[in-house]
């Protein structure tokens, strides 16, 4: 089977995690901070805060900038609950907003959503498309960006995370980056990360990640450009030779991600689509598993281009393990079956 997503683990990796293993110091120490600061130094971040995930990073995060019970927070609907459940876990009051035709959130779809109870957007870099937070800036309101699809640079150099006041990221088994679990907030304004220092720092309730986690997070950063540059040379595959008629989206956004996923267009139904692929032994998803608003019981016609997504974007699999082979196996089987 061709999983739709695969760690790349390598002797490195092993290594690393044994040695701390080996050293039996296996809680939070010195490769945890160390991780932090290779993290913010790699990608230009004035600091790094590894936490036990992405989900809790946005908790850390909403709590700095002071969010609480009433405050609204505005979130796309095209992203997964756990964005939802952060949002909800410091009391504040989800606001669901659409996203554009292609996958990401713009000022348009979030203005008419804000007012004096607003104290946070979150803008998700979904499947590693870059989402135009300067734009976002000019609302007035703290901006949140959701860089759990979107870790490091584009090509053109332009690193994700440092326009907004705060930015997080996930190192889930299935993310860019792994830890396994885990996450990262990167504060770009000053001020805060002295409030974090004051308020979190050494707070026996802070879940944390381990050294033994962190030895892994360091051992992928080590090699974190290669995992990028093959990403995008399966991109390049798979654009110069997937039937076009499922690439009209991912054309017009190619030069703005870093191709966490690779989403497809299809007018098929999408499950019927995930079993018959299912039975070529090649694992394709839809590209969001489910959206907020019908968490909170709110009606699809709001928001019309995210269950146009939601209905037609298939994600294939795009991984720094994928072989050539499967890449080629992948590309026949697209060009058969849709
Ligand atoms: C876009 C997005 N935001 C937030 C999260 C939450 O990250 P984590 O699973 O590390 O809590 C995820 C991961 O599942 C994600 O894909």
């Amino acid at each position: 089977m061709i999983n739709h997503s695969k760690p790349d683990i390598n002797f490195e990796d092993k290594k690393a995690v044994n040695d701390v293993l080996d050293s039996l110091n296996l809680v939070k120490g010195k490769y945890v901070k160390k991780f932090e600061n290779e993290f913010a130094k790699q990608f230009q971040y004035q600091n790094a805060i590894a936490t036990s995930s992405g989900t809790y990073a946005l908790v850390i995060g909403l709590k700095l900038l002071g969010i609480k019970s009433g405050d609204e927070v505005i979130i796309p609907t095209y992203v997964c609950n756990n964005v939802l459940e952060a949002v909800v876990n410091v009391g504040a009051i989800p606001i669901i907003c659409d996203i554009c035709d292609h996958w990401v959130v713009t000022p348009e779809n979030v203005m008419k959503h804000i007012n004096s109870k607003t104290k946070a957007i979150i803008i998700v870099h979904i499947y590693g498309i870059w989402a135009d937070v300067d734009e976002f800036n000019k609302l007035g309101v703290p901006i949140v960006e959701d860089c759990c699809h979107s870790i490091g640079n584009l090509p053109d150099g332009r690193v994700f995370g440092h326009k907004g006041t705060m930015s997080f990221f996930s190192f889930h088994a299935t993310k860019c980056l792994t830890t396994g679990e885990g996450g990262m907030l990167v504060l770009n304004d000053e001020a805060l990360f002295e409030k974090y220092k004051k308020s979190f720092i050494n707070k026996a309730a802070t879940p944390v990640i381990t050294d033994v986690q962190a030895s892994l997070g360091l051992s992928q950063l080590n090699r974190y450009c290669n995992f990028l540059n093959r990403r995008n040379l399966i991109a390049e595959k798979y654009l110069n030779n997937l039937n076009q008629t499922t690439l009209t989206k991912i054309n017009k956004i190619a030069k703005k991600t870093i191709f966490y996923r690779f989403p497809l267009i299809t007018d098929r139904d999408i499950n019927e689509v995930v079993g018959v692929f299912g039975k070529e032994n090649i694992a394709v998803r839809r590209g969001v598993d489910s959206m907020l608003h019908r968490y909170l019981n709110l009606n699809d016609k709001d928001f019309p281009n995210s269950v146009n997504a939601f209905n037609h974007t298939l994600s294939i699999p795009i991984y720094p393990a994928l072989t050539d082979n499967e890449v080629e196996t992948i590309i026949n089987k697209i060009n058969t079956i849709l």
